[in-house]
């Protein structure tokens, strides 16, 4: 008998060619996820869950599959994975990394040139018919070739995103823990967390959710930008203080937003609507067909290898493997 594995959203046609050889699979083909009851109800009789950033897998969840031996996320992202209730578990969990890293960053300059030179709010000002005439001043926006590029979290992302800088001739600075491995190569500088805020002309932040960075950008911190500065979020929503941000932008505290990323995505906080010069997205940073073939094809070696008896491409917590279950 083949072990049972859940696939919780409509997955491309190549990962189910890939893993119906190996596995029974149970394939949620909606578009709607399931509700958390039902999710524990599939999932109780499985050997391995596919799910996505937008699963919550909680020590509830592992708790009611006694059989569960692995969880392959088709993300890099893993804050939606309780890490150590699997640890306690001894369930593997792997992520995705690699295969995103310049769809995601081209993503990033996205948002980052259009909320810098206004696009989304004077193409919603055109297509409301308000355009009369050419004004010299009409939507005067930032520079960015030139500017200064900060980074908040300069991993594998962050250096590619520091790496498009070095066309647009800008100075990029970064806040990390440590140096960042590579960064002296693209010219970066390694500031501190208040310098990164006071001296970026375009933040982008790029560093993981976890309780340390709930709300990492709130009040104090938009107040310490400059009125001229615009903030980009393409990494999980929670890490910015979303009312605080609209407030920002509401007070021309700063002068633009590019968020791809929500706290309670996929609902909204109504005053982000509301704010001026704000290019929303609905995650889709990774957004690419070949990004997102490449992260699925990658959760579905990493289940194929574990089930193979071979070691997975890209564990989170590999340690699980040597330890008695
Ligand atoms: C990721 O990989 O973490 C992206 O946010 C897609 O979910």
């Amino acid at each position: 008998m083949k072990p049972k594995l859940l696939i919780t959203r409509k997955v491309f046609p190549e990962v189910i060619e890939a893993l119906s050889g190996c596995f029974e699979i149970d394939h949620n083909i909606n578009d709607d996820a399931w509700t958390p009851e039902e999710l524990r109800r599939r999932a109780s009789v499985c050997r391995a869950l596919y799910v996505v950033a937008s699963d919550r897998v909680d020590a509830a969840l592992l708790e009611a599959c006694p059989e569960l031996v692995m969880i392959a996320t088709g993300s890099v992202g893993y804050n939606h994975i309780d890490l150590d209730a699997c640890n306690a578990r001894g369930v593997l969990v792997t992520n995705t990394p690699d295969v995103l890293t310049e769809a995601t960053a081209d993503m990033a300059w996205t948002l980052l040139m259009a909320a810098a030179r206004r696009v989304s709010e004077s193409e919603r000002w055109l297509r409301a018919g308000q355009w009369g005439r050419w004004a010299w001043d009409q939507f005067l926006g930032a520079d960015v070739h030139g500017s200064t590029l900060g980074i908040l979290g300069m991993g594998r992302i962050g250096s590619a995103i520091a790496r498009r800088g070095m066309g647009f001739s800008m100075r990029v600075i970064y806040c990390n823990r440590s140096e960042a491995p590579g960064a002296a190569a693209l010219g970066a500088a390694r500031v501190g967390f208040d310098d990164l805020l006071a001296q970026a002309d375009h933040l982008v932040l790029v560093l993981p959710y976890s309780t340390a960075t709930h709300h990492i950008i709130g009040e104090r911190e938009l107040g310490l930008m400059k009125p001229t500065a615009s903030l980009i979020n393409i990494a999980r929503g929670g890490i910015v203080d979303d009312a605080a941000l609209a407030a920002a932008l509401r007070g021309h505290r700063i002068a633009a937003a590019g968020l791809d990323v929500y706290e309670n995505e996929p609902a909204l906080n109504p005053s982000l609507l509301e704010a001026p010069n704000i290019v929303l997205t609905p995650h889709i940073g990774s957004a690419t067909r070949s990004s997102r073939l490449g992260m699925a094809m990658l959760a579905a070696r990493n289940l194929l290898a574990v089930e193979a008896g071979e070691p997975p491409v890209t564990p989170l917590n590999a340690a699980v493997l040597k330890a008695p279950r």
